[in-house]
């Protein structure tokens, strides 16, 4: 019974592991513009932290980019990339990081 419970449990937090590594994969190439992590370090490059921001914040402004209702510099491009089910994890792993 005990093992049934627990392969149950593995099975149900298996697809929010999966989202957490898919994000943090997509994420790495966000790294070189938004910091490792998402995370500003001061005097160093990376400019705009994403680490700790709502993830719906998030991902509303990759699709406002995506579908041209945002302008922007690069993120238009870029988001162009993305599906929404790849936007929804990044999102999700970087609200996850710690400011
Ligand atoms: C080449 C540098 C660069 C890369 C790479 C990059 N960004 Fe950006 N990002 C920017 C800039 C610059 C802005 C400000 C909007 C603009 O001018 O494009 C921005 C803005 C954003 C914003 C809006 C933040 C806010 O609070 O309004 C989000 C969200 C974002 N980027 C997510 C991402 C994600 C996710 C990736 C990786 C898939 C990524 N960015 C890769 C440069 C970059």
């Amino acid at each position: 019974m005990r093992a049934v419970f627990i392969a149950a449990l593995a099975l149900a937090a298996a697809p929010a592991i999966a989202q957490d590594v898919q994000g943090r994969n997509l994420a790495s190439g966000c790294a070189i513009c938004h910091g490792t992590e998402g995370r500003v370090v001061p005097g160093k490059s990376p400019l705009i932290p994403l680490a700790g921001l709502p993830s719906d914040h998030i991902a509303t402004q990759m699709r406002a980019f995506r579908d041209g209702k945002r302008p922007a510099t690069v993120m238009h491009q870029i988001a162009k990339g993305y599906t929404d089910a790849e936007i929804n994890a990044m999102a999700a792993w970087y609200a996850a990081q710690k400011r």
